[in-house]
């Protein structure tokens, strides 16, 4: 596993006195790798939008169908999913598998919750890797022993950032981030992001006010984008049909119905030529 230092806290680190992230996610999901302090978050964010529940559920669809179409239609058989979060029902390598057996997975994430639970992934064989490093350095993560282990960087990648980029700020230059992603990938690879966005609405905005305030609190803070904000993560890739939409809009599957609003979060995939 990756060395551990500041940025990549050792897991006896937990702070179970702060809302963590990935935790009051997990909790929003139906998941059981939570604390109290996360538990009493989630409650706020329901009470400041009622949805939130669903949309979680209607990121992770999202997530599906856009595997399905990687290693479907795109062919890709690797992909990093930065911030992949604490173990779901159904991850990434198994979406990904289903399609594609041989495809191999790394996830990535600085949180040491998902660090330790992550390692029950491994049990998945040689093909899943759990890294425990910050998306914010991307030639450490593209550096990391593991990755290179996996992934052949020569090769088409996916780049998966789901619900995460919202929780990088500004000040941390998150497109420079991407754009430094997308340079050290093979042509051909694919990036993916789901992500919240500001809204139009006065409605829009007070829930958006709600939900940012809970995250004041917690492991790390919300900084939903505009939609020019969230395409210009796209920048220098081929933007896939339809474009960015709302996720519940992007390639829709018959006889799924949405579990959330129509219009939470962002998504989109772009292909670099
Ligand atoms: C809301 S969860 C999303 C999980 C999953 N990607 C999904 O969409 O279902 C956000 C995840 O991103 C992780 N995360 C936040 N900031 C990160 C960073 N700078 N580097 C790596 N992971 C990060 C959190 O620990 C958490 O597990």
């Amino acid at each position: 596993m990756v060395p551990l230092t500041t940025r990549n806290p050792v897991p006896g680190d937990i702070d179970t006195t702060r809302p963590n992230v990935a935790r009051i996610y997990d909790y929003l999901l139906g998941g059981k790798d939570n604390f109290a302090v996360d538990r009493e978050a989630a409650k706020l964010l329901l009470e400041a939008s009622p949805d939130i529940a669903g949309i979680v559920r209607d990121n992770r669809s999202f997530i599906g169908r856009v595997v399905r179409y990687l290693a479907g239609e795109g062919g890709i058989r690797q992909f990093i999913d930065l911030g992949g979060g604490l173990p779901t029902q159904t991850n990434v390598h198994e979406m990904a598998q289903a399609v594609a057996p041989e495809t191999r997975v790394v996830y990535v994430d600085n949180d040491p919750v998902v660090w330790s639970h992550g390692q029950a992934l491994l049990a998945h064989g040689e093909q899943v890797a759990m890294v425990h490093a910050d998306l914010r350095e991307p030639a450490v993560v593209l550096g990391h022993p593991e990755v290179l282990g996996l992934i052949d960087l020569t090769r088409p990648v996916a780049l998966v950032c789901a619900s995460v980029l919202h929780f990088v700020p500004d000040s941390d230059e998150p497109h420079r981030i991407i754009a430094e992603y997308r340079d050290r990938l093979a042509p051909g690879s694919y990036l993916a992001i789901s992500h919240g966005t500001t809204g139009t609405t006065d409605d829009d905005h007070q829930v958006v006010g709600g939900v940012t305030s809970v995250y004041r609190q917690a492991s790390a803070q919300l900084h939903v984008r505009s939609v020019a904000g969230v395409q210009r993560f796209f920048d220098g890739f081929e933007m896939i049909e339809p474009g960015l939409t709302w996720i519940n809009e992007w390639r829709p599957e018959p006889g799924v119905p949405a579990a959330g609003q129509p219009k939470s979060l962002l998504g989109g995939v772009g292909r670099k030529p």
